[in-house]
């Protein structure tokens, strides 16, 4: 018997474009191949996102209320926020994670390096929404969401998404997001194809973890990494290619694959300012402020509630 999840898995190699959602990226070896990563030459979006805090964290605070609360979702390591907590000095600092473990030894660092910053961890996953506690519930809140995480979404699910952190933030309320911008092809696919084969091992390890969540056998030896930039819909696709004709039995289901035929593991869409300017506006917000890099690769986002 397949418990909810492992059907869902399950239902996405059946599907006719397979998929696996792409939360089976980060176990303990996927995160720390996502973090080396992160500190590829050819992966930008990190590095020029952490320049972009760093030289304009003065005038961001200015956005910011004296008595902010800031909510992180999906803080994970809390590291981007710390770039930017000393010029904005808010009264609280909320992150979000699923990982109870992780998130409690973040939020200690935190604390240790501001002292005199209030620190409340909360623990929930994606089906809970984030609630603020009762003390911070007058105060302007705000959402901290870095590394255009906003574009592995679908596009209808970043403006759901957007929506909620609306409702969570109130009338008086805004949003710090990063975006990752229009460029050159080339640039964004050498981003997902490095030289040394991290992003290719990244790729491939999400499929030892779906052996570990459905008792599955695929072999990871039989698939590459593929990664392209689709011009037509502004985003580079992760795929699984079966390099041959294979098959796998689960749960008394046969998987079959052609050669040549993928896995869809994730989208990566990237922004211009217009699209930008959409998702704001789908979601009840402004945009008011953007702060890029010298190149314009990455963007973060200034935007205000704006009332209906
Ligand atoms: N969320 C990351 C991104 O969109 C994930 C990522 C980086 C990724 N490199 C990858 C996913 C390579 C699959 C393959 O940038």
């Amino acid at each position: 018997m397949l418990n909810k999840e492992q059907e869902a898995l399950l239902a996405g190699l059946l599907a006719e474009q397979k998929y696996i959602n792409p939360k089976y990226f980060y176990d303990k070896n996927g995160s720390e191949l996502f973090e080396r990563i992160t500190q590829l030459d050819e992966y930008y979006p990190t590095r020029t996102e952490r320049t972009i805090l760093i030289q304009n964290a003065e005038e961001m605070a200015s956005y910011f209320d004296k008595s902010a609360v800031i909510i992180e979702p999906g803080a994970g390591a809390c590291e981007k926020i710390q770039l930017i907590l000393e010029a904005i000095h808010p009264e609280a600092y909320l992150p979000q994670d699923v990982s109870k473990r992780f998130l409690q030894q973040a939020a200690q660092t935190i604390k240790d390096k501001f002292p005199w910053l209030k620190v409340y961890p909360i623990v929930s996953d994606f089906a809970k929404p984030i609630e603020i506690p009762k003390e911070f519930r007058n105060k302007p809140s705000y959402v901290f969401y870095p590394g255009s995480t906003i574009g592995n979404f679908e596009p209808e699910s970043a403006v759901s998404f957007l929506k909620n952190m609306r409702q969570l933030v109130g009338d008086d309320g805004g949003i710090l997001l990063g975006a990752d911008l229009h460029k050159e092809p080339a640039v964004i696919e050498a981003a997902y194809n490095d030289t040394h084969g991290v992003t290719a091992k990244f790729n491939l390890n999400m499929l030892s973890n779906v052996n570990r969540q459905l008792g599955s056998a695929i072999d990871a030896s039989k698939f590459s990494h593929r990664a392209f930039y689709n011009e037509k819909l502004h985003r580079i696709e992760m795929h699984l290619v079966s390099m041959q004709q294979q098959a796998y039995f689960v749960d008394g289901k046969q998987i079959d694959f052609k050669a040549g035929e993928t896995i869809h593991t994730e989208n990566s869409y990237k922004f211009s300012l217009e699209d930008i300017d959409k998702m704001a506006q789908g979601s009840g917000f402004q945009r008011i402020k953007t702060w890029t890099d010298k190149d314009g690769y990455f963007s973060l986002n200034f935007f205000r509630a704006s009332l209906a």
